[in-house]
């Protein structure tokens, strides 16, 4: 078959709801988007893991403690199971961490806010994952064999990062007048960049359209958004919390919550490196990764040696 033909015959196979597997025919810019997207998925979970690792030591309660560094422990390994889920498009995760480092990739903008206090990891489950599960339950639909497998097993765990984090937001609404501030005050804080973790508006949106096609994305930017809007807003409401937007209205017709404005310019100007903490998660990254080489070349010296010694006993 010709470049065109075996065209044809992808986007019949997209079409057909197919999943498509690593060592299927793929056009070169569906392999290349999918490294784009999910080694970027990939780095939002290990960079994720930094603003709420900020609070371990200073969790209220032992059961708080150990429900943070079970949540953190979830996040290295979505990175993992990501960066592994990517390797079979044919890069190699040295080379995507070269590209994080080194500014050639993305994470997720809304990680490079600060945790300024303990409400803010409350907001991070019940906001932050809460975003992704609506993003990633949808992504589980995703034309990609490895990619969408992983996400059915990243979901399971989501879904308790979403309830710890709306339990702590539920108990600070029960607390003293202070609690009950720092908890809106984080709501405040949390609410916008958690909605711009869907990315741009569609028609604003670089790669939508592609994706679209290619069953990539299979729900839009916005159609995400809006139904993260529509079931975070009653649970805001159910604590006693106010969303910090004041055009926020139920429409009737629509049976959705219509919201005001994002500011664009303070997510392209994060995405473009200026957020209070892009620096910080950086060096940290690129210092507890340095660190930490002495663990992958042990790693790799035993895998070595496991192997010569099976060469040898055949
Ligand atoms: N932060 C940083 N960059 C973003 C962004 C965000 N919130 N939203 C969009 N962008 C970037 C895109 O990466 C793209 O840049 P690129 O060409 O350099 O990759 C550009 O803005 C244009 O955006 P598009 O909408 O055209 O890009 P996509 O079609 O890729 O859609 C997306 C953006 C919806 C984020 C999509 O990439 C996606 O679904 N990614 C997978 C999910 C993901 O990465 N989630 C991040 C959070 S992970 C997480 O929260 C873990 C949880 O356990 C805490």
């Amino acid at each position: 078959m010709n470049e065109e033909q075996k065209l044809n015959q992808f986007q019949a196979r997209i079409d057909a709801d197919e999943k498509i597997e690593p060592r299927d025919w793929m056009p070169d810019g569906y392999r290349k988007t999918l490294i784009r997207q999910m080694s970027q998925h990939a780095h939002s979970e290990v960079i994720g893991m930094q603003p709420e690792g900020n609070w371990v030591l200073r969790a209220p309660s032992l059961r708080a403690k150990k429900i943070l560094l079970a949540k953190i422990q979830d996040e290295g390994g979505h990175g993992l199971y990501l960066y592994s889920a990517t390797e079979t498009l044919g890069i190699d995760r040295t080379e995507m961490i070269e590209q994080l480092q080194q500014g050639n990739a993305k994470y997720s903008s809304v990680f490079n806010y600060p945790t300024l206090n303990w409400a803010d990891i409350g907001a991070i489950g019940w906001l932050v994952d809460g975003a992704a599960i609506v993003n990633q339950t949808m992504l589980a639909k995703c034309s990609y064999g490895p990619y969408s497998r992983a996400m059915l097993r990243i979901c399971k765990e989501e879904g308790f990062h979403q309830r710890q984090g709306y339990e702590i937001m539920g108990k600070m609404m029960t607390g003293t007048q202070a609690q009950r501030e720092m908890a809106q005050d984080a709501m405040n804080r949390w609410w916008w960049p958690a909605l711009m973790m869907f990315g741009p508006h569609d028609s604003e949106s670089a790669h939508s359209q592609e994706s679209m096609k290619w069953k990539i994305k299979v729900e839009s930017n916005d159609k995400l958004r809006q139904r993260f809007v529509n079931r975070t807003v009653e649970q805001a409401h159910h604590i006693g919390l106010t969303v910090p937007d004041p055009l926020l209205s139920y429409n009737k017709e629509t049976l959705n919550w219509s919201f005001g404005p994002i500011n664009w310019d303070e997510f392209w100007s994060i995405v473009k490196g200026n957020g209070p903490c892009n620096e910080q998660r950086m060096s940290h990254h690129i210092k507890y990764h340095n660190e930490g080489a002495w663990v992958r070349e042990a790693a790799l010296a035993f895998e070595e040696n496991l192997t010569k010694k099976q060469t040898v006993s055949i």
